[in-house]
């Protein structure tokens, strides 16, 4: 046994989803229609669509899910089984405000949540909850531009303050924007959408409106940690960056330049919400660029104030970059400056493996920002197999875990970083976010559903599930495969 690190007493062991993958019932109990409702399914290598709406004839993955808003009793006992210490999801913003402007909530929506925690907590599972993963009311996109307009803070607050005072004592953990820094791959159309709600044209300047959404996000984000502490401070409301760390290629100074700017982009998301204020070069480069934003000296006193409590980040690869012939801005363009690492692997996918990169992180993390860190999403997307005695074997995805869960311990034990918890991702199968796939499945409970939402919705542990179980059972000393 061994080869782990235990990990000290009361580590939040979990697992994480979010509503739009697995819940379903997309139009049941007074709900909206979220951006995740209008997006088609895609497949590896090809995009998802965004359509003017729900159209018929199209097949929208996330309006079945996995079925948990009907199942999350069944499921949740298998949680349960698991020794999950916490549940991270989030709550879907149009079961709770369908259109996203209303006064009022809609009750039903939020009675969903009451019964759903309180299930959790019946065996002892903290729920950790994301306000905003990619679910933006529809509504909020087409009639207000999304975060593009000042006015959806208001929304956003609302949203908030409801959440906070409704489930305040069943709640502590809590999370503002998902991976709120992904919309610096600006290129791609989806993932800027859903965070920020934003639909631009081709000629628009994609890289000045996400800087703007972002600031709008910051001022939203900054004032849901005000008013959290208010109505309890000891509510805990934390950031959540998709950590992947970029490297340098070769030790080229112009190859590490290239290397810091790309860090200094990714993340300076981390710099706002953590540290509470823009950092130097940012002005340089929005004057550079000719950017004119919006932002007040209110906005700059709210971002200060509202700091976050914790940083939550997923981390499932790094990333690797060169510099070009002959530049000297270093800017970074996501979607054409990455190079393949020579020295990791690669998922089916194309996602790189690396899981040093996660020790190096959360040190990089610890280091600039000084805050309590929650890995709130890590894990190994990959094709299973269903065999005939419904047993699913899947060793790589133990070892993923394996490696990536060592290198977690190391960061605590030998280099002192502050960790609260660990929830992989999608330990129970559910629609891919890039894809809308089902059959890129992360889970530690396997799901019987294709990608067309054909299956008989059963639920079978794959053998990662005793794995895991162990690993908790052990507070993470017994890491043997
Ligand atoms: C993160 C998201 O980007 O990665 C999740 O927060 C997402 O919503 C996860 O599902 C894995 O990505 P994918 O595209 O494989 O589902």
């Amino acid at each position: 046994m061994s080869e782990g690190i235990k990990m000290p007493k009361g580590f939040l062991w979990g697992g994480a989803v979010a509503a739009h993958q697995l819940e379903g019932g997309w139009n049941e109990g007074g709900k909206g229609v979220s951006i995740a409702d209008v997006m088609t399914a895609g497949a590896k290598g090809v995009a998802r669509k965004v359509t003017d709406g729900v159209e018929d004839g199209q097949i929208y993955p996330n309006h079945w899910g996995n079925d948990f808003y009907h199942k999350y009793p069944e499921d949740i006992k298998l949680f349960a089984e698991l020794g999950l210490k916490c549940f991270r999801t989030s709550i879907a913003w149009t079961r709770i405000f369908p259109n996203g402007d209303e006064t009022e909530p809609n009750e039903a929506g939020l009675k969903f949540y009451d019964d759903m925690f309180d299930e959790c907590l019946k065996y002892g599972i903290q729920p950790v909850i994301t306000l905003s993963h990619f679910e933006m009311p529809y509504h909020l996109v087409k009639e207000y531009g999304g975060f593009s307009n000042r006015k959806v803070i208001e929304f956003f607050d609302r949203f908030a303050e409801v959440c906070f005072r409704r489930y305040k004592d069943k709640v502590k953990y809590w999370m503002t924007f998902n991976e709120i820094n992904n919309q610096t791959d600006w290129r791609d159309p989806h993932p800027l959408l859903q965070d920020s709600g934003l639909q631009l044209g081709k000629d628009d300047n994609w890289e000045e409106a996400m800087f703007q959404a972002a600031h709008y996000e910051f001022v939203a984000s900054a004032h849901a940690v005000q008013i959290a502490h208010k109505i309890d401070p000891s509510l805990k409301v934390g950031s959540m960056i998709a950590m992947c760390p970029v490297y340098p290629l070769t030790s080229k100074p112009t190859d590490i330049m290239k290397a810091e700017r790309a860090m200094q982009y990714r993340y300076y998301f981390g710099d706002v919400q953590a540290l509470g204020f823009y950092p130097e070069w940012i002005t340089k480069y929005w004057a550079r660029k000719g950017y004119n934003l919006d932002i007040t000296a209110a906005d700059l006193a709210d971002i200060k104030a509202g700091t976050v409590d914790y940083v939550g980040f997923s981390y499932y690869m790094s990333f690797t970059t060169k510099a070009k012939d002959g530049e000297t801005h270093f800017d970074y363009d996501e979607h054409n400056d990455l190079v393949s690492n020579p020295y990791v692997e690669k998922s089916d996918w194309g996602w790189q493996i690396d899981p040093v990169g996660l020790r190096y992180a959360m040190n990089w993390m610890t280091t600039r920002w000084h805050k309590p860190l929650f890995i709130v999403e890590n894990g190994f997307g990959a094709y299973d197999k269903l065999e005939d005695d419904n047993s699913i074997h899947d060793p790589y995805r133990i070892s993923y875990f394996h490696d990536h869960i060592l290198q977690m311990e190391k960061a605590v034990h030998e280099d002192g970083v502050d960790l609260i918890g660990y929830t992989p991702w999608g330990h129970i199968d559910l629609i891919s976010a890039s894809t809308g796939e089902m059959k890129k499945r992360y889970g530690m409970i396997y799901v019987d559903q294709d990608d067309e939402g054909n299956g008989s919705l059963k639920r079978y542990k794959k053998d990662s599930f005793a794995w895991y179980k162990k690993v908790i059972a052990s507070n993470g000393e017994d890491l043997t495969e």
